[in-house]
């Protein structure tokens, strides 16, 4: 027996719930022309260096994918997974490593490949882990970079956009684990009053 199609706004996105509004803060076309121009100037910094990505997972694996294919030249990945603990959304600071490098880094130019520069704390934590690690040279890549939240002293050589302060899903962020396919980087409101995770 034929499945009825089930009729939804065309602005619905996939996976949406009806809870839940999306806004497209960033397109996707916005978002290549950002990475190839990201590309570039990496390589303008390390024209004839072998990269070595360090994505941390798993809002990072877009980003580096899209990143990798747009440096050329010799370029090899290894990613690390670390979850930061706190109330809600707030962290607290503390970092947990669940997943360690595959490789060593020693000697390498690594530029590690984050999605999004909240708190900054994360990052903090992998600065000093790799640091120790005495690799080549350092760098830190960030597609999104919430300036207005920072609380440790940290900034990426690389930055794809400053946003505001409002909870965003899609190109590898998520909302309990959804919303990670979408091609746009979009705010999510939840609720009728439409608050956003920020705020609710
Ligand atoms: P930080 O340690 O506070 O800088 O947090 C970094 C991590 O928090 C990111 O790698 C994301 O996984 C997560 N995060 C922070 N803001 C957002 C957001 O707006 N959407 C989705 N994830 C976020």
């Amino acid at each position: 027996m034929p499945t009825k199609a089930i009729k939804r706004s065309p602005r619905v996105k996939p996976g949406q719930r009806e809870e839940e509004t999306l806004r497209v803060l960033i397109s996707h076309q916005r978002i290549r022309e950002r990475v190839r121009h990201m590309a570039e100037e990496i390589r303008h910094d390390f024209p004839n260096e072998p990269i070595h990505l360090v994505g941390v997972l798993k809002g990072s694996v877009l980003f580096l994918a899209d990143l990798a294919r747009e440096l050329g030249g010799e370029v090899s990945f290894d990613f690390i997974s670390v979850s930061s603990y706190g109330k809600g959304m707030d962290s607290t600071g503390e970092v947990k490593m669940n997943k360690d490098l595959d490789v060593s880094i020693e000697g390498r130019s690594v530029l590690v490949v984050e999605d999004i520069l909240d708190t900054g704390l994360t990052l903090k934590y992998l600065l000093v882990l790799f640091e120790e690690r005495k690799p080549k040279h350092l760098r830190v890549a960030v597609l999104l970079d919430k300036v207005e939240r920072r609380i440790a002293d940290v900034k990426a050589d690389y930055t794809g956009f400053v946003i505001p302060n409002e909870f965003v899903v899609g190109y590898g962020l998520d909302y309990d684990e959804r919303y990670r396919n979408l091609p746009d980087v979009c705010v999510v409101r939840l609720g009728p009053r439409g608050k956003t995770k920020i705020e609710a």
